[in-house]
């Protein structure tokens, strides 16, 4: 292993049946950078994610991490390298919070045997380092979409992974706790030196919260490359690739300094 690489991902492609979705997708991914995958409903950011944690086996192209092909990596090892939080997850038992997070440590835990010592204290370092020990012993259900995605993103930190997958970490949450979640999530690569790859909806927070920001489109039956740009983030959200990717006009305003997309 090499681990001042992070991600590389060579010449991916992939199709659902006859319908290509991701073509000849390559990416070089710093080790602890933030980088969002945006682009519209279908352009095939979670089969990329998918991809990239190796839960789903592309038709042509390999994903390195840190040196190593994902799919040459046993699945305990890989687990405790990469942490990945799906989208829309929902638990329904009533759990207490701790209990979820723990269930992180599974990587670490030999089958038929219980939590140890450290599995505890790393879910204790977990709970503190998203801001919510005071929540351990709350029932999941009952808590708020905001601290739900903050108790997953706990779950996966649990792991200590040095890559963290997020598909949407801010669907469903109000305003505030989309802040609050994004800022969590670059805090914790910064903190941690964890690279950290999601997929966002808002091309203005993935302008704020990103180091680099992968650009997709729909393939729609054609045979181009799905990828418009990628790098940094206002390099690649110019109103040309926003056009390219949402059919959207848009304008960059200046605001204190920091450039921000208005729809006009
Ligand atoms: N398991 C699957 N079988 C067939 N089609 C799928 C499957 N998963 C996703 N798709 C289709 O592939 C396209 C890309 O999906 P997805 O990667 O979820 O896009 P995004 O996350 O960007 O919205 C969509 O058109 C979706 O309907
Ligand atoms: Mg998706």
């Amino acid at each position: 292993m090499n681990a001042a690489e992070g991600i590389r991902v060579e010449e991916v492609s992939m199709a659902y049946g006859s319908s290509r979705i991701l073509n000849e997708i390559s990416l070089s991914i710093r080790k602890g950078s933030v980088v969002t995958i945006v682009g519209p409903n279908g352009c095939g950011k979670t089969t990329l994610l998918k991809i990239i944690n190796n839960l789903l086996k592309p038709d042509q192209g390999r994903v390195f991490v840190e040196g190593t092909d994902v799919n040459l990596l046993p699945a305990h090892r890989l687990a405790r390298i990469m942490g990945y939080v799906p989208q829309g997850h929902k638990i329904s038992f009533p759990f207490k919070v701790r209990d979820v997070v723990i269930t992180g440590r599974m990587p670490y835990i030999p089958a038929f045997s219980s939590p140890k010592r450290e599995d505890m204290e790393r879910t204790e370092q977990a709970l503190s380092l998203t801001g919510i020990s005071g929540l351990a012993d709350h029932p999941y259900s009952q808590i708020s979409g905001g601290e739900r995605q903050l108790v997953m993103i706990a779950r996966a930190m649990a792991q200590q992974p040095s890559v963290l997958l997020l598909d949407e970490p801010t669907s469903y949450l109000d305003f505030k706790n989309q802040i609050l979640t994004l800022k969590m999530i670059t805090e914790i690569s910064r903190s941690k030196g964890v690279t950290v790859i999601m997929t966002l909806h808002d091309p203005n927070h993935a302008l704020m919260f990103s180091d680099e920001v992968v650009l997709l489109r729909k393939l729609n039956g054609n045979r181009v490359g799905n990828m418009i740009a990628c790098g940094l983030p206002q390099e690649v959200m110019t109103p040309q690739n926003i056009m390219a990717a949402y059919g959207v006009e848009v304008e960059i305003v200046d605001v204190k300094g920091r450039k921000l997309l208005m729809p006009l």
